[in-house]
């Protein structure tokens, strides 16, 4: 079942991609359409972009691509019917009733309020007689009654069914709590037992509100320490981040971000609000971009240990890719900010303020910790500190940054500027060869097909495949030309199934008088969704003449008719001498 065609075109009428789009980046007009930074990779210079006319998008640096549902479907989070569902609210229109299967729906709906209600029971628990050891475990680490309710912090009972049995009897079925992994199927093969238990709880909650997973910590130093929800339909961990909902609220478009969730809650409590962390894993430029949503500026505050600092370089390069502006917070003592915090007492809030108003930007950062690796009292030091300093600057986008660290640097080790500046020079312009031939690598590599993933055949028929999309792509951009096509060219002709797939299913759409891309979202996987826009907008430049569309014919019939290595192998005399009869007549 799927939803009624004129009801979806009602919607996309109503919903402006370029508006729509706005809400979550910053875009610009170029020509006929609007171009920004990729909200769904991290990027510098802007790749992505909308077709107002088509009210579509597509991002040549990542391949994502779509029409306004599949942006909130990306933007935020939801399946196809919740996004339909989303932007129909936004439109003012009723979803109508009975018409699709939202089954998938359904389920992430039971998930969410199964996390919700277990969210409710962790923290009742915290301030019930059997969560005193837990209460107790977080005033002993500085948390006061309104930090833990600020934070919904909670308690898993020392019981393996306690969670479970309260789901139950709230009506929540098994399947749906395995699905939230709230419970896991115990090893007879017949129960479940709780997830999390004895445990101090941290909900994790998206920027729409919902629960979406848990942090659990144990209260010794068993292992492991903290225990998470896995991915489920309503959890990736790789794009999520903790507090981004109480973060987002604050105005000044600054986040701090952090190694751990105790750390995100100490700073908080120190009165900076707009702290996050990720969920255990290493930054992912997934959660840069979800961070350039709300913020221009990240401030990375991880431990002060060799593990952090290595994640601070790391960060750095993730966080300048998706186009924000960097500071590096420096725990002169203590281990992490929490501890960093705590160990001030009573000043700790003012003590952290002076950390933040003296971190330096991500430069000053990377050359610092270059310098302090040499002693420049030793000439040969001062080289490879040049050096090594050099490299850091190269690594800027702008000759005006450049120019300022470079005066400094010549300052400190007595170079004059303008040598500084000349070996820079070499290394731009290597670093630009470099890209450049970055750039042809990747346009080498698209036009061979080898790494495409949705049509495996484009590898060994890149030729005859580049025709199937451009023919794909003017019957989708002038569904008039439909009947002029199939005059001259049947489905059994393509070469490559998936192409040889869309193609019916266009014919198909048009013949019955329906808006080709209309139901895409519904029809297709997200990746398919993605290729098909490519090939929508990519190929596209002119109207269509006769010409050109006889040409990709021609050349689908041709590359058809060729024999193939493997054939020719197995081919009789009589067939060879028939087929190069064949080629010869066609040559004429
Ligand atoms: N983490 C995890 N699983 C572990 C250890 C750590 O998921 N077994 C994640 C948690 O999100 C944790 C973060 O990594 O908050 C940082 O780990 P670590 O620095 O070891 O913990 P702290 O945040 O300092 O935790 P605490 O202060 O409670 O010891
Ligand atoms: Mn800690």
């Amino acid at each position: 079942m799927a939803l009624p065609e004129d009801f979806l075109q009602e919607l996309k009428m109503r919903s402006d991609l370029t508006e729509i789009a706005s809400g979550y980046m910053s875009l610009k007009r170029r020509g006929r359409n609007m171009v920004g930074l990729c909200p769904f990779h991290g990027e510098k210079t802007p790749s992505f972009n909308i077709y107002t006319e088509s009210n579509s998008f597509y991002c040549f640096g990542c391949g994502a691509g779509g029409d306004v549902v599949t942006f909130i479907m990306k933007t935020e989070n939801l399946d196809y019917i919740e996004a339909v569902r989303f932007l129909a609210q936004r439109a003012g229109l009723n979803m109508p009733e009975n018409t699709y299967d939202d089954s998938m729906t359904q389920l992430r709906k039971r998930i969410y309020e199964a996390n919700r209600e277990s969210a409710r029971f962790f923290h009742k628990c915290l301030y019930s007689p059997q969560g005193k050891k837990g209460l107790d475990y977080l005033y002993g680490r500085g948390l006061n009654d309104k930090t833990i309710r600020r934070f919904g912090l909670g308690f898993a009972p020392d019981d393996r069914f306690a969670l479970s049995n309260h789901l139950k009897s709230l009506g929540f079925k098994d399947n749906e709590m395995l699905s939230a992994n709230l419970v896991y199927k115990n090893r007879s093969g017949k129960g479940t037992n709780d997830r999390f238990y004895n445990r101090v709880m941290f909900p994790i909650i998206d920027v729409r509100g919902n629960v979406i997973a848990f942090g659990g910590r144990i209260m010794t130093d068993q292992k492991p320490k903290y225990l998470n929800t896995s991915d489920t339909p309503v959890f990736k961990k790789s794009a999520n981040l903790f507090s981004l909902n109480n973060a987002k609220k604050v105005a000044d478009r600054t986040l701090i971000l952090c190694e751990g969730y105790m750390d995100v809650i100490s700073v908080n409590q120190a009165g900076f609000e707009n702290a996050v962390a990720t969920l255990g894993t290493a930054l992912t430029s997934e959660q840069a971009v979800l961070m350039k949503r709300f913020a221009d500026e990240v401030i990375i505050c991880y431990d002060a240990d060799e593990a952090g600092q290595k994640a601070t370089q790391r960060a750095i390069g993730i966080l300048r890719n998706a186009g924000l502006n960097i500071r590096v917070l420096t725990i002169p003592d203590g281990k992490d900010p929490d501890e960093f915090i705590k160990k001030h007492g009573e000043n700790g809030a003012s003590a952290f303020y002076n950390l933040v108003n003296g971190s330096n930007n991500d430069v000053e950062y990377r050359l610092n910790k270059v310098k302090n690796s040499f002693n420049l009292k030793i000439p040969d030091q001062r080289v490879q500190y040049l050096n090594e300093a050099m490299k850091v600057l190269s690594n800027l986008d702008s000759v005006i940054e450049q120019e300022i660290y470079a005066s400094r640097l010549a300052e400190e080790t007595n170079v004059q500027k303008e040598s500084i500046m000349s070996s820079l020079k070499r290394l731009n312009s290597q670093k630009n060869r470099n890209f450049r031939q970055k750039e042809f690598r990747k346009i080498q590599t698209d036009l061979s097909g080898r790494d495409d993933k949705i049509n495996p055949q484009h590898k060994d028929e890149p030729r005859a495949t580049r025709a199937e999309e451009e023919l794909i792509s003017y019957l989708v951009n002038y569904p008039d030309t439909m009947e002029s096509i199939i005059s001259k060219i049947d489905s059994k002709s393509f070469i490559t199934e998936f192409n040889r797939k869309l193609f019916e299913y266009f014919v198909q759409r048009i013949s019955s008088g329906y808006e080709p891309l209309n139901t895409i979202n519904n029809d297709f996987s997200p990746d398919e969704t993605g290729k098909i826009f490519q090939i929508v907008h990519k190929t596209i430049t002119l109207k269509p003449t006769h010409q050109a569309l006889d040409e990709y014919i021609n050349i689908i019939v041709e590359e058809k008719g060729r024999l193939k290595k493997e054939d020719i192998a197995s081919a009789s005399m009589e067939d060879l001498s028939d087929y190069i009869k064949k080629l010869k007549e066609k040559r004429k």
